[in-house]
């Protein structure tokens, strides 16, 4: 297609599609003067700052700046490529693009497609016609009936009844002169040559449709009981389980006004939803959501509530399902049901009312997960609540967002019953063994591999710090052993890093008796993680440290440094001295200072010099 005939094309199309007339499908526009106004379908608002005017074919936002002809407007409301968001026009418009620019084989892939969508849409008449028009459909009629469907829903959704005898579509089919092959590539028929038959035998039939309303498969279900429950078209070309939603044509626009999708198992909580007034639901198909229809559903919401039974919702909140729809970036709640209940059967039992409440009720994700985790142990045994806290530790270091982490370890801390701060002590140990195991494979694999050095490799500490560390991790594992060094500590010790020395004083500082170890929060950011670190240390080796040796050792390397270090300053400054009386007087005072340490070693470790 030439440039100037696309144009005209695009023209024709925008021509077709008054844009008062699409943005109402979206938006609810009044007049008001010479334009139309709402409320912004692309931001938040309360008072209308969107406009349409029906003599420029624009809409603008006074509110965001969003703004545009009728293509962008779609493009931006249903997320579509211009292409996309042409065609979409076209259809709308009844208007039929050529397909020039085509390769001959795309065009016979395009026409493949085509028959494959014309095939599927005569056999869904075929079959509500068996269903609502013919003696044989009754008793699917009944079964209906006694599944509380209404005919209206019925026709709605263009339910069906596959006749049972082996061949009824395959003779409608023949009578048409269609060839069966292609109804065998659209998955209706089975079998080859001459022995051709109907996939679906007395089964009631839902039609599953693509976003354009076009029928692209079917769900057939048993009439009572029997197995397979559900069978359902095989994977076509124009059908792929895992790319559409049940319902989605039917409720999309409800979605977008709910600014939310309730996402059910299966056909019949659908058309319950619908039936009782709560139409935007759709199903998933009973398997998990796959994340091309997470992305359908992002065109149209940016939240869902899951209503599945308390089985399903379980397991699918166990695994990656839903995980996979909050990464999305879409807001997961989950509604929980009754036990043995689905929508279906809560709906026929309690109404619509008690339903939505039950969705009004319904839990972000991890506050589901959590209830789940609980419930399955007995928080009354230390040994259940430990094992609770192990799985659920893992789920919430998947929230990433802070306030939300801190709101879940409350919550947390509530369902245990153990304290804040202890749980938080709990969880930022949990947080920096994370981090130490996933530095220590980074490590393993430095090694296996090259040498990154990107990555920070771990500092050597020397056996002083070692000593320093020691001695700290003691102090808190019995706060008598504290108690007992302290003074010594603040008063002898001279650490190596100011971390140590200010730990060593906050802990000094914490006067409430009851509590030992302090909780982490009294400590600044760094020194938390110094303390935090030490508690892990504790949690994993809990062998009780022998303080008053560790601080012996620690005294005794300290003199001897110290002593040796004014050694050789002694030793420069007499062979420099001329005289000079400043540095002579410093000599002096080395000398002495020296002498005093020879004395304190002397005193505090009469061992050490009876062995020189
Ligand atoms: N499903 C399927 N194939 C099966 C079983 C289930 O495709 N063999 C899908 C269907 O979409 C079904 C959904 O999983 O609707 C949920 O299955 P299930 O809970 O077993 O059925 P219900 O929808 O509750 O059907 P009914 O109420 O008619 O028993
Ligand atoms: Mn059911």
């Amino acid at each position: 297609m030439d440039r100037l005939t696309q144009e005209r094309l695009i023209e024709e199309i925008k021509e077709h599609n008054e844009i008062v007339a699409v943005v109402s499908e979206y938006v609810q526009l009044k007049p008001q003067g010479r334009a139309y106004v709402g409320l912004c379908p692309f931001h938040g608002e309360k008072t209308p700052s969107f406009t349409v005017s029906r003599e420029k074919q624009l809409y603008h936002c006074f509110g965001c700046g969003a703004g545009g002809d009728v293509l962008s407007f779609i493009m931006n409301i249903e997320n579509l490529t211009f292409g996309e968001a042409l065609r979409l026009l076209a259809e709308r418009a009844n208007i039929s693009l050529p397909d020039q620019h085509l390769s001959t084989p795309q065009r016979r892939e395009k026409e493949e497609l085509e028959r494959l969508y014309k095939l599927n849409d005569l056999a869904a008449r075929f079959y509500q016609k068996i269903l609502l028009q013919t003696e044989t459909g009754k008793r699917a009629l009944a079964y209906l009936k006694e599944r509380g469907i209404s005919r209206q829903t019925a026709e709605q959704f263009r339910l069906g009844y596959a006749p049972p005898h082996w061949t009824g579509l395959v003779m409608f089919l023949r009578q048409k002169g269609i060839p069966l092959q292609e109804a065998e590539k659209a998955g209706l028929v089975r079998g080859g040559g001459d022995g051709y038959y109907d996939r679906f035998r007395d089964r009631l039939l839902f039609p599953i449709l693509n976003l354009r309303g076009q029928v692209i498969g079917f769900g057939g279900r048993i009439l009572g009981e029997g197995q397979p429950k559900y069978l359902n078209s095989p994977e076509t070309a124009i059908f792929q389980k895992g790319r559409s939603l049940y319902g989605l044509f039917q409720a999309r626009d409800q979605i977008r006004r709910e600014q939310q999708a309730l996402i059910v198992e299966g056909y019949m909580d659908v058309l319950q939803a619908h039936q009782h007034g709560v139409p935007w639901a759709v199903a998933s198909l009973g398997t998990a959501l796959t994340t091309d229809q997470v992305k359908m559903l992002k065109r149209y919401t940016g939240r869902v509530v899951i209503a599945y039974d308390a089985d399903a919702a379980g397991q699918a909140a166990t695994v990656r399902g839903l995980d996979l729809i909050q990464d999305a970036g879409l807001e997961v709640r989950v509604a929980v049901l009754p036990a043995g209940e689905d929508p279906d059967s809560l709906l026929r039992k309690e109404g619509a009312d008690s339903f939505l409440r039950l969705v009004a009720k319904s839990v972000d994700l991890f506050t589901f997960k959590l209830s789940y985790i609980l419930e399955r142990e007995d928080l009354s045994t230390p040994s259940g609540k430990a094992r609770a806290i192990n799985q659920v530790f893992p789920v919430l270091s998947q929230v990433r967002n802070r306030i939300a982490r801190e709101g879940y370890l409350k919550q947390i801390a509530a369902a245990l019953s153990v304290s804040e701060e202890s749980l938080y002590d709990q969880w930022r140990i949990y947080c920096y063994n994370l981090r130490k195991n996933k530095q220590g494979l980074d490590i393993k694999n430095n090694q296996r591999h090259t040498i990154d050095n990107t990555h920070p490799q771990p500092q050597l500490i020397s056996p002083e710090q070692r000593l320093e560390r020691e001695l700290l991790r003691g102090c808190l594992q019995e706060k008598d052993n504290f108690e007992r060094i302290k003074q010594k500590l603040l008063m002898e010790i001279r650490f190596t890093s100011g971390l140590y020395a200010e730990l060593l004083q906050q802990l000094a500082d914490w006067d409430d008796p009851g509590q030992w170890p302090p909780p982490a929060n009294i400590f600044a950011p760094e020194t938390r993680n110094l303390y935090l670190e030490l508690l892990s240390e504790n949690e994993l080796n809990p062998l009780p440290v022998d303080v008053e040796g560790c601080y012996r050792r620690l005294r005794r390397a300290q003199l001897m440094k110290e002593i040796q270090r004014l050694q050789q300053e002694v030793a420069v400054t007499s062979e420099n001295q001329a005289g000079n009386t400043g540095s002579t007087k410093n000599l002096h005072e080395k000398l002495a200072l020296l002498n005093e340490l020879h004395k304190k070693l002397r005193e505090e470790f009469p061992t050490f010099y009876g062995l020189t």
